[in-house]
């Protein structure tokens, strides 16, 4: 029975037999045990389904990857020990040295510095490209050696919204799958595969969980790219691998070979999984991200627009105020609501901007964003200050903005503690 996304969150993935606990259970065991040879051998040439291994499998994790993969409609989900994680195996499990691809210069500080700076390392280079260039201009950024395209839905922390259908037909065009970072619209409000998305990655660290409990991420493969149609361009999963006695992934396991090759390979020899412990966590969160996320988006509708009748601020960025550049792509993708996050710049010197920050009561500075807590901080001093001014620039970062995490808690309180700080400017 295909089910609504209120009825997955609360009861998608764990599916308990007669006498099992209701509740998703955490299996916190490295192994699982087998009485014969074969029937373990039988899983390590991925002949069978089973459990062996932690790294490779775990029931609890494998609970919480089935509810996330049924949320955003795909055919495999890979649980990672955090967003970063995610989105550094998204790419690399299909991208190798000498390989080259392009990303939207909108996106989160830590992917910017993943794509820019270490995976060039690995020999795998990225072109940053702005997403309000032309198409031309974007399609001249492809190479013979080109391998995907990548953008955030909502970036963080701009909360620009990407052109999700443009753009997945501009890298289909090119023979490449489409990559987009969910985090923040989550399938709640926005499902990239109906609108051409290939893979899906979220940092679960955010609205997922939405209690700041675990830090995690997740790959959610769509099985709609043909790898075999572009074969030349996709020889880890089109051609045999020497490190599964030859076997060829998008042979052996059709639509789900994406899926298949990141666990069997880079899981097994780079192994960044989660906890079985922080999947048990995020999966309490996810029970209830359907009633979430709706009150984030309705009480940050309210503090934007609050903020922007307000002569103290300089300007508001959020994709749900009429006016606001992303609006009419937010009406399309996000007609439900975007996310909690603003982004706002004060009048005023960066120093009022640190007197209004440090004077707020229960709204706290914290590196975190996407949790049911009301946060605030200012991303040229935090968690964007490795970057440069230009750099800034280029992720769509100014220097003055101030990124608000709006809550759940009453909307009433929460403007009222902004304002107060303000005041106190
Ligand atoms: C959009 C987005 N993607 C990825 C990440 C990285 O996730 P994590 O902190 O879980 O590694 C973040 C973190 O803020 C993010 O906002």
């Amino acid at each position: 029975m295909k089910k609504n996304l209120e009825t997955i969150c609360v009861q998608g993935g764990w599916k308990p037999k007669n006498g099992e606990p209701r509740v998703l259970p955490i299996y916190q065991s490295t192994t699982f045990k087998y009485s014969t040879t074969e029937e373990m051998a039988d899983l390590f040439d991925l002949k069978a389904d089973g459990y062996f291994y932690t790294r490779l499998a775990n029931p609890t994790n494998d609970a919480v990857a089935a509810k996330i993969n049924e949320l955003e409609g795909g055919v495999g989900c890979v649980l990672t020990s955090s967003g970063q994680a995610a989105n550094f195996y998204a790419v690399f499990n299909i991208c190798q040295a000498g390989d080259h691809f392009i990303t939207s210069n909108t996106i989160y500080g830590g992917t910017f510095n993943l794509f820019g700076v270490t995976m060039k390392k690995l020999g795998i280079e990225c072109t940053f490209v702005d997403p309000d260039w032309s198409d031309e201009e974007i399609e001249a950024a492809f190479r013979p050696n080109t391998k995907c395209f990548f953008g955030e839905t909502i970036s963080n922390p701009g909360g620009n919204v990407f052109d999700i259908e443009r753009f997945a037909k501009i890298a289909h065009k090119h023979g490449v799958p489409l990559i987009v970072d969910n985090t923040f619209a989550t399938p709640i409000n926005c499902r990239p595969f109906e609108w051409g998305c290939d893979i899906v990655t979220h940092s679960t660290t955010k609205y997922m969980d939405g209690h700041a409990t675990q830090v995690g991420g997740a790959i959610v493969d769509s099985g709609n790219f043909d790898w075999d149609a572009y074969a030349d361009k996709f020889p880890g999963l089109t051609t045999p691998d020497d490190s599964y006695h030859g076997l060829t992934y998008t042979k052996a396991f059709g639509k789900k070979a994406y899926a298949t090759k990141l666990v069997s390979q880079l899981m097994r020899d780079l192994g960044s999984i989660p906890a079985p412990q922080n999947c048990f966590l995020l999966n309490l969160g996810l029970e209830t991200l359907h009633l979430r996320v709706p009150r984030h988006c309705e009480n940050a509708q309210k503090v934007a627009e609050w903020l922007q009748e307000n002569p103290k601020v300089a300007w508001v960025n959020y994709c749900g105020l009429p006016g606001n550049k992303y609006y009419e792509l937010a009406q399309k993708y996000l007609p439900n609501g975007s996310c909690g996050v603003i982004a706002f710049g004060l009048k005023g010197t960066r120093e009022d901007a640190v007197r209004f920050m440090d004077n707020l009561d229960f709204v706290a500075i914290v590196t975190h964003v996407a949790d049911a807590r009301t946060c605030v901080l200012h991303p040229a001093s935090h968690t964007h200050r490795q970057l440069s001014d230009e750099q800034l620039r280029e992720a769509g970062v100014a220097p003055d903005l101030i990124r608000l995490s709006v809550g759940i808690e009453n909307v009433k309180d929460i403007i009222a503690d902004l304002e107060q700080a303000m005041e106190k400017m």
